[in-house]
């Protein structure tokens, strides 16, 4: 079964083709990042604008990278949501119409299950159960993935997602958005513990997290360098204060990882989302293990290793490969219901199981 894959929920619009004997055949993107950059964010109406010129394009470029013709389509899968509600019209519009002219089903696919999904797409691939972490500039989640269309919200951040505090803190020190990947190049050239900020919610005994009061720490910071620096902040303390940043989201990220791995006693972690691409995380967590408390309580923790999975680096950030791949899942369950109407606010752990 050859199914084509629509990701259009926010500023990247994504193309694939994944076909369920041969694997993922072709993918195509167009990030429309250098004309959101000059606002400094994504404006919503250019957004949806652009999904609608890139679409078709997009699509022929995919079939002909595949060999494969419109009617070569068995299923076509979009992404419903959550996302900005125009562009996902766009997607789904587009979707639904090319699923009528060629006869074939519709698959609406929610986009953090696109990217929960996304570590399959890799040759060495997780088995089920797994924590997932998802880090994304919307969202910051731990669930437990137990199977295909089985996850249980266990914690998340109560404000700032992990990605926008990594944008938010970029453009407080004067970077390009979005700065979040920028941040972490910048990050390697700074000095340790030049300084330190807050790991926010590290002692919550649960997982939830919240990245806002560190961002507000970083603008504390930025403005007394200022003070001292005639109003600059020179590049070597931005590097400081980028690698600090860096530093406290990842031990806090660590931490709540170990936690959810502990509570759940799963030993299988996937990251996902567009955070997954940062080297320091990737890093870190591939030395990841728990301290596991000893039966009856007495005596020392038994270090167990854990298995860490992330997505390839270009199905990190939003792609159509995953909605292409989490369709032909769907469809391979015989979860498909076909519907029009897209849900730009939509949890994850409202997904029901067929
Ligand atoms: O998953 P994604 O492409 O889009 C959403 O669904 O949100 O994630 C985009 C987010 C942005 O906030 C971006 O700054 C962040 O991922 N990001 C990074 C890195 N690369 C992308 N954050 C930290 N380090 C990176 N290397
Ligand atoms: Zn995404």
């Amino acid at each position: 079964m050859l199914v084509l894959g629509i990701e259009s929920s926010c500023d990247e619009t994504g193309v694939a083709l994944y076909d369920t004997e041969r694997g993922l055949l072709a993918h195509q993107l167009h990030t429309q990042m250098a004309m959101h950059a000059e606002y400094g964010g994504v404006v919503p109406e250019l957004a949806s604008r652009d999904h609608i010129r890139r679409l078709v394009p997009l699509t022929e470029g995919c079939l002909r990278e595949a060999g494969a013709d419109y009617a070569d389509i068995d299923a076509v899968a979009f992404t419903q949501g959550p996302g900005l509600g125009g562009a996902l019209l766009a997607g789904s519009s587009y979707a639904n119409a090319l699923a009528f002219a060629l006869g074939k089903p519709v698959i609406p696919v929610h986009h953090l299950e696109g990217h929960l999904l996304s570590p399959l797409l890799a040759e060495d691939k997780p088995d089920f159960p797994f924590v997932a972490l998802l880090v994304s500039g919307g969202h910051t989640q731990f669930m437990a993935v137990r199977g295909m269309g089985d996850y249980t919200l266990l914690g998340e951040s109560v404000d700032d997602a992990v990605g926008e505090a990594f944008d938010k803190t970029a453009k407080l020190l004067g970077l390009p958005y979005p700065g979040g990947a920028k941040l972490s190049e910048l990050a390697k050239l700074g000095r340790p513990e030049a300084f330190v900020f807050p790991r926010p919610m590290l002692h919550s005994h649960d997982l939830q997290m919240s990245f806002s009061g560190l961002k507000t720490a970083v603008l504390t910071a930025v403005e007394k360098v200022r003070a001292e620096h005639g109003g600059e902040v020179p590049d070597d303390v931005r590097n400081d204060i980028c690698r600090a940043f860096q530093d406290a989201v990842v031990d806090v990220l660590t931490a709540k990882s170990k936690q959810a791995l502990l509570q759940t006693g799963f030993r299988t972690l996937v990251v996902a989302g567009g955070v997954g691409a940062n080297w320091k995380l990737r890093d870190t967590f591939s030395r990841l293990s728990v301290a596991v408390p000893p039966a009856g309580g007495r005596g020392k923790p038994v270090e167990e290793a854990v298995n860490v999975y992330f997505p390839p680096m270009e199905y990190c950030t939003d792609n159509g490969a995953m909605i292409a791949f989490a369709g032909a899942m769907r469809l391979q369950d015989a979860q498909t219901a076909a519907a029009f109407g897209v849900k730009p606010r939509w949890p994850l752990s409202d997904i029901v199981k067929a």
